[in-house]
Protein backbone atom coordinates (compact mmCIF):
# COMPACT_ATOMS: atom_id res chain seq x y z
CA UNK A 1 0.00 0.00 0.00
CA UNK A 2 1.72 3.23 -0.78
CA UNK A 3 1.37 6.62 1.20
CA UNK A 4 -1.59 8.00 -0.19
CA UNK A 5 -3.60 4.83 -0.24
CA UNK A 6 -2.36 3.90 3.56
CA UNK A 7 -4.01 7.98 4.66
CA UNK A 8 -6.70 7.32 3.01
CA UNK A 9 -8.09 4.49 4.57
CA UNK A 10 -6.60 5.93 7.65
CA UNK A 11 -9.25 8.71 7.09
CA UNK A 12 -12.33 6.72 6.76
CA UNK A 13 -14.46 5.94 9.54
CA UNK A 14 -14.41 2.63 10.82
CA UNK A 15 -18.23 0.89 10.82
CA UNK A 16 -19.53 -2.04 11.56
CA UNK A 17 -22.38 -4.46 10.50
CA UNK A 18 -24.69 -6.39 12.85
CA UNK A 19 -26.12 -7.86 10.15
CA UNK A 20 -25.49 -9.63 6.98
CA UNK A 21 -26.48 -7.10 4.31
CA UNK A 22 -27.42 -9.24 0.50
CA UNK A 23 -27.83 -6.64 -2.55
CA UNK A 24 -30.38 -8.36 -4.76
CA UNK A 25 -31.35 -6.98 -8.17
CA UNK A 26 -30.92 -7.67 -12.31
CA UNK A 27 -28.08 -8.35 -13.65
CA UNK A 28 -26.29 -5.19 -14.00
CA UNK A 29 -27.68 -3.23 -11.18
CA UNK A 30 -24.62 -2.91 -9.81
CA UNK A 31 -24.15 -5.02 -7.09
CA UNK A 32 -21.04 -6.36 -6.61
CA UNK A 33 -19.64 -2.66 -7.44
CA UNK A 34 -21.81 -1.36 -4.66
CA UNK A 35 -20.91 -3.90 -2.19
CA UNK A 36 -17.27 -3.42 -2.79
CA UNK A 37 -17.24 0.19 -2.44
CA UNK A 38 -19.52 0.32 0.69
CA UNK A 39 -16.99 -1.96 2.44
CA UNK A 40 -14.04 0.12 1.72
CA UNK A 41 -15.69 3.12 2.03
CA UNK A 42 -16.58 1.88 5.85
CA UNK A 43 -14.04 -0.47 6.44
CA UNK A 44 -16.14 -3.57 6.65
CA UNK A 45 -15.95 -7.21 4.42
CA UNK A 46 -18.09 -8.08 1.06
CA UNK A 47 -18.24 -10.99 -0.78
CA UNK A 48 -19.78 -12.00 -3.89
CA UNK A 49 -21.96 -14.93 -4.01
CA UNK A 50 -21.43 -15.79 -7.41
CA UNK A 51 -17.61 -15.90 -6.57
CA UNK A 52 -18.42 -17.59 -3.38
CA UNK A 53 -19.87 -20.39 -5.31
CA UNK A 54 -17.17 -20.70 -7.72
CA UNK A 55 -14.55 -21.40 -5.73
CA UNK A 56 -16.48 -23.99 -3.68
CA UNK A 57 -17.79 -25.94 -6.53
CA UNK A 58 -14.56 -25.14 -8.54
CA UNK A 59 -16.49 -24.05 -11.62
CA UNK A 60 -17.84 -21.13 -13.34
CA UNK A 61 -21.10 -20.16 -13.46
CA UNK A 62 -21.51 -20.66 -16.69
CA UNK A 63 -20.26 -23.96 -16.62
CA UNK A 64 -22.85 -24.97 -13.66
CA UNK A 65 -25.22 -23.56 -16.22
CA UNK A 66 -24.26 -25.67 -19.00
CA UNK A 67 -23.41 -28.70 -17.59
CA UNK A 68 -26.03 -29.12 -14.38
CA UNK A 69 -28.87 -26.57 -15.43
CA UNK A 70 -29.94 -23.43 -13.74
CA UNK A 71 -32.20 -25.69 -10.87
CA UNK A 72 -28.59 -26.99 -9.80
CA UNK A 73 -27.08 -23.83 -9.48
CA UNK A 74 -30.18 -22.05 -7.63
CA UNK A 75 -29.81 -25.24 -5.18
CA UNK A 76 -26.18 -24.00 -5.22
CA UNK A 77 -27.13 -20.29 -4.22
CA UNK A 78 -29.23 -20.79 -1.38
CA UNK A 79 -26.73 -23.30 0.41
CA UNK A 80 -24.13 -20.38 0.08
CA UNK A 81 -26.53 -18.32 1.08
CA UNK A 82 -27.16 -20.39 4.57
CA UNK A 83 -23.48 -20.58 4.75
CA UNK A 84 -22.43 -16.99 4.48
CA UNK A 85 -25.01 -15.74 7.05
CA UNK A 86 -23.72 -18.54 9.54
CA UNK A 87 -20.35 -16.42 9.21
CA UNK A 88 -18.79 -15.12 12.18
CA UNK A 89 -18.85 -11.85 11.21
CA UNK A 90 -21.76 -10.28 8.97
CA UNK A 91 -20.43 -9.14 5.67
CA UNK A 92 -22.38 -6.82 2.43
CA UNK A 93 -22.97 -9.97 0.47
CA UNK A 94 -23.77 -9.19 -3.69
CA UNK A 95 -26.19 -11.82 -4.55
CA UNK A 96 -26.51 -13.36 -8.08
CA UNK A 97 -29.61 -11.51 -9.89
CA UNK A 98 -31.29 -14.73 -10.20
CA UNK A 99 -31.28 -15.31 -6.39
CA UNK A 100 -34.94 -14.49 -5.60
CA UNK A 101 -36.42 -17.49 -8.14
CA UNK A 102 -37.09 -19.84 -5.75
CA UNK A 103 -38.74 -19.74 -2.18
CA UNK A 104 -36.08 -21.06 -0.25
CA UNK A 105 -33.79 -18.42 -1.52
CA UNK A 106 -36.18 -15.50 -0.96
CA UNK A 107 -36.91 -16.89 2.74
CA UNK A 108 -33.17 -16.72 3.52
CA UNK A 109 -33.05 -13.40 2.49
CA UNK A 110 -35.74 -12.57 4.49
CA UNK A 111 -34.72 -14.37 7.09
CA UNK A 112 -31.07 -14.41 7.59
CA UNK A 113 -30.13 -10.56 6.75
CA UNK A 114 -31.09 -7.04 5.69
CA UNK A 115 -31.97 -7.37 2.38
CA UNK A 116 -31.38 -4.08 -0.51
CA UNK A 117 -32.55 -4.38 -3.81
CA UNK A 118 -30.74 -2.25 -6.11
CA UNK A 119 -33.60 -1.18 -8.73
CA UNK A 120 -32.26 -1.09 -12.33
CA UNK A 121 -34.46 -1.73 -15.53
CA UNK A 122 -33.11 -4.02 -18.71
CA UNK A 123 -31.72 -0.98 -20.99
CA UNK A 124 -29.77 0.34 -18.19
CA UNK A 125 -28.74 -2.90 -17.14
CA UNK A 126 -27.24 -3.84 -20.85
CA UNK A 127 -25.85 -0.82 -21.28
CA UNK A 128 -23.72 -1.72 -17.83
CA UNK A 129 -22.85 -4.92 -18.87
CA UNK A 130 -19.43 -5.28 -20.86
CA UNK A 131 -18.80 -8.82 -20.97
CA UNK A 132 -22.25 -10.80 -21.67
CA UNK A 133 -20.60 -14.35 -22.25
CA UNK A 134 -20.39 -14.78 -18.35
CA UNK A 135 -24.07 -14.38 -17.62
CA UNK A 136 -26.35 -17.09 -19.69
CA UNK A 137 -29.39 -15.54 -18.56
CA UNK A 138 -28.72 -12.02 -20.57
CA UNK A 139 -28.39 -12.72 -24.14
CA UNK A 140 -30.55 -10.68 -25.17
CA UNK A 141 -32.17 -7.55 -24.39
CA UNK A 142 -35.55 -8.48 -25.18
CA UNK A 143 -35.82 -11.60 -23.09
CA UNK A 144 -33.87 -9.76 -20.74
CA UNK A 145 -36.74 -7.21 -20.69
CA UNK A 146 -39.41 -9.95 -20.02
CA UNK A 147 -37.22 -11.96 -17.46
CA UNK A 148 -36.57 -8.28 -15.42
CA UNK A 149 -40.17 -7.63 -15.40
CA UNK A 150 -41.37 -11.11 -14.49
CA UNK A 151 -38.94 -10.91 -11.66
CA UNK A 152 -40.43 -7.39 -10.14
CA UNK A 153 -42.66 -9.13 -7.82
CA UNK A 154 -40.06 -11.64 -6.23
CA UNK A 155 -37.45 -9.11 -5.55
CA UNK A 156 -40.24 -6.85 -4.21
CA UNK A 157 -41.32 -10.00 -1.40
CA UNK A 158 -37.44 -10.57 -0.50
CA UNK A 159 -36.63 -6.70 -0.58
CA UNK A 160 -36.69 -4.97 3.34
CA UNK A 161 -35.39 -1.55 1.22
CA UNK A 162 -34.88 -0.59 -2.51
CA UNK A 163 -32.26 1.86 -3.78
CA UNK A 164 -33.67 3.30 -7.35
CA UNK A 165 -29.78 3.44 -9.28
CA UNK A 166 -31.54 4.89 -12.10
CA UNK A 167 -28.91 7.85 -14.01
CA UNK A 168 -26.93 7.33 -10.94
CA UNK A 169 -23.42 7.12 -10.37
CA UNK A 170 -21.78 4.47 -7.83
CA UNK A 171 -20.58 6.92 -5.51
CA UNK A 172 -24.10 8.17 -5.12
CA UNK A 173 -25.51 4.61 -4.89
CA UNK A 174 -23.03 3.71 -2.80
CA UNK A 175 -23.36 7.01 -0.25
CA UNK A 176 -27.31 6.02 -0.14
CA UNK A 177 -27.25 2.80 0.58
CA UNK A 178 -24.57 3.84 3.25
CA UNK A 179 -27.33 6.31 4.86
CA UNK A 180 -30.00 3.73 4.68
CA UNK A 181 -28.16 1.11 6.52
CA UNK A 182 -26.87 3.42 9.04
CA UNK A 183 -30.79 4.72 9.44
CA UNK A 184 -31.79 0.67 9.81
CA UNK A 185 -29.35 0.22 12.16
CA UNK A 186 -27.63 -1.82 10.37
CA UNK A 187 -24.14 -0.24 10.03
CA UNK A 188 -22.85 1.50 13.24
CA UNK A 189 -19.82 3.78 13.43
CA UNK A 190 -17.44 2.92 15.67
C1 LIG B 1 -28.11 -14.66 -12.90
C2 LIG B 1 -27.28 -13.60 -12.58
C3 LIG B 1 -25.81 -13.71 -12.50
C4 LIG B 1 -25.40 -15.16 -12.15
C5 LIG B 1 -26.05 -16.11 -13.10
C6 LIG B 1 -27.58 -16.05 -13.09
C7 LIG B 1 -29.57 -14.46 -13.03
O1 LIG B 1 -25.29 -12.82 -11.51
O2 LIG B 1 -25.75 -15.49 -10.84
O3 LIG B 1 -25.57 -15.84 -14.39
O4 LIG B 1 -30.32 -15.45 -13.06
O5 LIG B 1 -30.00 -13.28 -13.08
P1 LIG B 1 -25.22 -11.20 -11.72
O6 LIG B 1 -26.55 -10.65 -11.35
O7 LIG B 1 -24.15 -10.79 -10.76
O8 LIG B 1 -24.86 -10.95 -13.12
Amino acid sequence: MNTAHKHQAKDRAQYELTSPVFFIGFMGAGKSTIARRLARLCRVSSLDLDTYIERSCGKKVREVFAEEGEEAFRQLEVDALREVAAMASPMLVSCGGGVITTPEAREALQELGFTVLLDVDADEAACRISDKSTRPLFQDTQAARELCQARKPLYAEAAAAVIDTKGKDVFRITCEVRDLLVKEGILCRL
